[in-house]
């Protein structure tokens, strides 16, 4: 295993160092400590060619114009809230309202906009960053003095693991992810249309119009939301379910899971024989396929465009405090947040 630490860039007169680190297969992952956000992932494909398979850039000037969190650690509740607005012991919190009118992944300056303290832990066959950040009482209208601590790990068996812990000197809301966007072509070759997804999920969430769940949980059978036995992406952008369409033509929805820790997600790309397993303890995973890309920049050369990557987020459901059936992501004072998620990528 091996760890390289570079300046990635100033920022508000604080340094932002990217964190490299490289196993003895030859994969890398790179991180920055602005968001936990991870800018590269270098894999094998089936003939061992080592390339990219995530979105993302190599300046702070980018992330800040043009990232729609790129490979970051989005909280302190990912997804939206109706509203911005949630009441916790007859208490309303306001959030920011960014996204129409609601709000999405933590705010303005939400985890992914801030600089993160880093330590390294180095082991015989893994390497593993832990990030800390205290998000302070109030912070984007958040109660509670929230202590973070994220470890990403990556071993000799081209595995990621990310593990979320939090806790709270006050009763609030924690739903944390990462956002990664993957394409397994390799280098942005093609998008991902062509890739095939399983998912052990059989319902859904339905969306409306502002992409916030109604409330009711839909079965995926008979739908272009069956992923049960392998769906390519492209299955969904031109459907005329209102669901497809309604994400913009793709998919945009958070999937119950089935099944825990046993391969329940899984991503392949057949040209380039790269596959990605996804194991984690949440309910949930919120497949986005990038139907709102813009295309009015570059990401390393290559034009940005709708579909070019897709995100596996997995957590807890989207706007669960407004809805009582679903799983809740309230956080009792001095109660451990644990969340755990493994990527194994195969070739
Ligand atoms: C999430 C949302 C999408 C979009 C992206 C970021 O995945 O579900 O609607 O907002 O974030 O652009």
């Amino acid at each position: 295993m091996n760890l390289i630490q570079e300046k990635f860039a100033e920022l508000d007169g604080q340094t932002i160092t990217t964190f490299t680190m490289i196993n003895d297969q030859g994969m890398e992952v790179s991180t920055i400590d602005y968001g936990c956000t991870i800018t590269r992932i270098v894999v094998p494909d089936r003939n061992g060619t080592l390339e990219n398979v995530v979105l993302g850039f190599d300046t702070i000037e980018e992330y800040q114009q043009h990232s729609p969190y790129f490979g970051a650690v989005v909280g302190r509740h990912a997804g939206r809230i109706a509203n911005a607005e949630f009441t916790l012991e007859g208490t309303t919190y306001h959030l920011a309202k960014n996204n129409n009118g609601n709000h999405l992944h933590g705010g303005i300056k939400g985890l992914d906009k801030v600089i993160w303290n880093t330590e390294v832990v180095e082991e015989k066959d893994s390497l593993t960053l832990v990030f800390t950040y205290l998000s302070k009482d109030g912070e984007e209208g958040y109660p509670g003095n929230l202590k973070m601590k994220i470890s990403y790990t990556l071993n000799n068996d081209n595995e990621l693991q990310i593990s979320y812990e939090g806790v709270s000197d006050q009763k609030t809301v924690v739903n944390v992810t990462n956002h990664s966007y993957f394409n397994l072509s390799g280098n942005l070759k093609r998008d991902v249309l062509n890739h095939k997804l399983t998912l052990k999920s059989n319902r859904f969430l339905e969306l409306d119009e502002e992409l916030i769940p109604t409330g009711e949980i839909l079965p995926v059978e008979n739908t272009s939301f069956d992923f049960l036995s392998g769906r390519k992406i492209m299955e969904g952008t031109d459907t005329n379910d209102s669901q497809n369409i309604i994400a913009g033509n793709g998919y945009d929805h958070p999937f119950l899971l089935t099944d825990n820790h046993n391969k329940e997600i899984y991503l392949f790309d057949d040209e380039s024989g790269r596959g990605l397993i996804i194991e984690t303890n949440q309910p949930a995973v919120v497949l986005y396929t990038g139907n709102q890309l813009a295309d009015d920049f570059s990401i390393r050369g290559i034009n940005s465009r709708k579909y070019l990557g897709l995100c596996l987020e997995t957590q807890g459901l989207p706007d669960s405090l407004n809805h009582p059936h679903f799983p809740s992501a309230i956080l009792e004072k001095d109660q451990g947040y644990y969340s755990v998620t493994k990527y194994i990528f195969t070739n």
